[in-house]
C-alpha cells in the first residue's frame, strides 16, 4: 500500500490494490492468452470453477457465496440472460460484484492497455471493471449454470446470521430462487 493511503487515519483503506494492480502489469508484460482471475486467502473454491472460467472470452461472472446479509452476490439471471445485480451493498456501482466474482479474458484485458484497479474504498472491482471500457454488463459471460450454483464463497470463521429472506414476488423466474435454495 502507497504511504498516502497507510497514514490515512479514518474510514478504510485501499487494501490489495497495489499488488493486484502489478500482477496486471506483470501479465501485460508476459502473458498473450489465458485468464485472470483475483483469487485470495479467505475464499474457498471448487474446481469445477477454474475449468469454467478458462473458456472466457470477455468478463464472465458467477455467484460468490456467503457475502453480506444476503448470503449470495451474484448476477441475476432471467431465461439465461443478464438482468441485474443482486448484491448486499449496491452503492451506485455498475458492477456491484465482489472481487472473486468474475474473471477475464487476457486476450481482452491486452486490448485495454488503461485497464487498472482504482485506489477506492469498496469500489475496487466497479473502477476496475468499468476501466475496461468499451464493456457493459450485457457482456457479461454468465457461469455455473446460468448462475445457479456457487463455485467460490468468502469464507470466514465466524458465525454467520441467516441468510435474509428472497424477495419472490421480484425474483421470481430469476436464479436467484435456485441460489435461495442452497443457502443457509
Ligand atoms: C441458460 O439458460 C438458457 C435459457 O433457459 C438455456 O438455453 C441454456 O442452456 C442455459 N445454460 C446453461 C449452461 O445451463
Amino acid at each position: 500500500m502507497p504511504d498516502q493511503y497507510k497514514k490515512k487515519k479514518k474510514g478504510p483503506k485501499p487494501r490489495g490494490v497495489s499488488n493486484r494492480n502489478k500482477g496486471i502489469q506483470w501479465i501485460r508484460k508476459n502473458a498473450k492468452s489465458g485468464v485472470l482471475y483475483f483469487a485470495d486467502d479467505d475464499n474457498t473454491y471448487d474446481l469445477q470453477l477454474f475449468d469454467e472460467i478458462r473458456y472466457t472470452k470477455r468478463v464472465s461472472m458467477f455467484p460468490v457465496g456467503l457475502i453480506t446479509k444476503l448470503g449470495v452476490s451474484s448476477p441475476i439471471v432471467k431465461n439465461g440472460i443478464f438482468s441485474g445485480f443482486y448484491d448486499g451493498w449496491m452503492a451506485g456501482r455498475k458492477f456491484p460484484v465482489d472481487m472473486a466474482g468474475f474473471a477475464i479474458s487476457v486476450k481482452f484485458l491486452l486490448k485495454r492497455p488503461k485497464a487498472l484497479m482504482p485506489f477506492k474504498p469498496g469500489f475496487e472491482e466497479d473502477g476496475f471493471l468499468k476501466s475496461l471500457e468499451p464493456f457493459e454488463p450485457q457482456d457479461i459471460e454468465l457461469l455455473a449454470s446460468n448462475c445457479t450454483k456457487i463455485l467460490v464463497w468468502h469464507t470466514q470463521t465466524k458465525k454467520n446470521e441467516p441468510s435474509q429472506a428472497l424477495d419472490f414476488a421480484k425474483y421470481n423466474n430469476t436464479n436467484l430462487v435456485m441460489l435461495k435454495q442452497i443457502l443457509v
